[in-house]
């Protein structure tokens, strides 16, 4: 393909592959985007924005992509009895995501700061200590609120990547 990126590929590849962010396949995030779309997408545009700041970009493309990655159906409130906190959701997810990277996952410093404070500011007990970890969480928020309210056919997506 024309437009891929292969210096993204490269940094995502070994993690995509991974059966663990598969599993994100299966989880809806917002509106009609699943799990995993969200993280490529919050991965991807972390990168470019990265790149263009002079930041580390492969720790933004490699914690954009696990930022979410909590495993279970957020909208399930019961969650089959797992429900470990009692925080909401948007509180807690975080720190979830952060702990299933470390298990499935070798991330680095920065990647974990990354996923930890992406809610912030409701995260307020952890203040996000890398600029990487501001431009994973603007740009969470920004492709979320855009999920939210833009149908799949008119979202950009990544040239060169299937969903
Ligand atoms: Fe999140
Ligand atoms: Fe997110």
């Amino acid at each position: 393909m024309n437009n891929v990126d292969e210096e993204y590929i490269s940094y995502i590849t070994e993690f995509a592959k991974s059966d663990a962010v598969k599993e994100m396949k299966k989880y809806v995030q917002h509106g009609d985007t699943s799990t995993y779309e969200h993280c490529l997408n919050v991965s991807y545009y972390s990168y470019k924005v990265a790149k263009k700041l002079g930041l580390n970009a492969k720790q933004c493309a490699i914690g954009g992509l696990l930022h979410d990655l909590f495993l279970y159906d957020w909208h399930d409130k019961d969650r089959d009895g797992k429900k470990e906190f009692f925080l909401p959701h948007g509180f807690t997810h975080g720190v979830v995501a952060e702990r299933n990277a470390r298990k499935y996952f070798n991330i680095d410093e920065i990647c974990s700061d990354i996923i930890i404070t992406h809610m912030f500011p409701l995260t307020i007990w952890k203040v996000p200590k890398y600029k990487e970890s501001y431009v994973v969480l603007m740009v969470d928020k920004y492709l979320s609120t855009a999920e939210v309210f833009t149908r799949k056919r008119k979202r950009t997506m990544i040239p060169g990547v299937e969903f």
